[in-house]
């Protein structure tokens, strides 16, 4: 799997030694209300069956990376990005982002890690359609999608249930003439 460079950030293929972080990640309230839900505690074994085969690269449904920072000479971990791999006719991916150390959010590394694995999947895969999806209550997140310029395309009334409560999902979308049309 290739590494991908963002301006601020490295995507990497993930290892086993990452188990610990997303074990840690995937317990952690602050992520978990905007993604499984608080009420899930992710066992390591269960973490581990999650990531299997990303680990092993031969998963068939999903890409996964760990995204770095290198800061005054330090190389640190500090998040995970996936995307479905593209659907055959259509070739579209959906893609999820976290940023799992606490002090690395707010300061652009979701937001540079979504824009490199936005030009893999445009430039590299051919991508024509790239979508995101978050809770409607995820306002940081949409905050990030507008950013890199992902079209607002609509609300999934409660769509999912996230700790025992039905709740709207915000789609977001970019096209590929809209990436293109963005430049370097
Ligand atoms: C969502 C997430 C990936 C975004 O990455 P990030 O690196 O924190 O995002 P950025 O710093 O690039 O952008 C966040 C923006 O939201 C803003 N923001 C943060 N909290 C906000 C709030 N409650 N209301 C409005 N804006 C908010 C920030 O100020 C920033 O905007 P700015 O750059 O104009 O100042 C990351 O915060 C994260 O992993 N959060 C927890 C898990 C999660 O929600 N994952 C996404 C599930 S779909």
């Amino acid at each position: 799997m290739p590494t991908l460079r963002g301006q601020q950030t490295s995507l990497r293929a993930m290892t086993r030694d990452d188990l610990t972080l997303l074990h840690r990640w995937l317990n952690d309230p602050d992520i978990m209300q905007w993604w499984d839900g608080r009420d899930h505690k992710a066992s390591f074994d269960r973490v581990e069956a999650r990531f299997r085969r990303s680990i092993e690269n031969s998963d068939r449904e999903s890409q996964r990376f760990m995204i770095e920072v290198d800061k005054d000479g330090v190389t640190r971990t500090i998040g995970m990005i996936q995307f479905s791999r593209l659907q055959p006719r259509a070739k579209n991916s959906q893609i999820d982002v976290l940023i799992g150390e606490p002090e690395y959010r707010d300061a652009g590394y979701g937001t540079d890690a979504l824009r490199a694995a936005l030009k893999h999947l445009f430039e590299d895969l051919k991508a024509h359609r790239v979508w995101h999806t978050m809770q409607a209550g995820n306002v940081r997140a949409q905050k990030s999608a507008e950013k890199i310029g992902f079209v607002r395309e609509g609300v999934l009334r409660e769509h999912d249930q996230v700790e025992g409560k039905y709740v709207d999902v915000v789609v977001f979308g970019m096209l590929r003439d809209e990436w293109l049309k963005q430049g370097p």
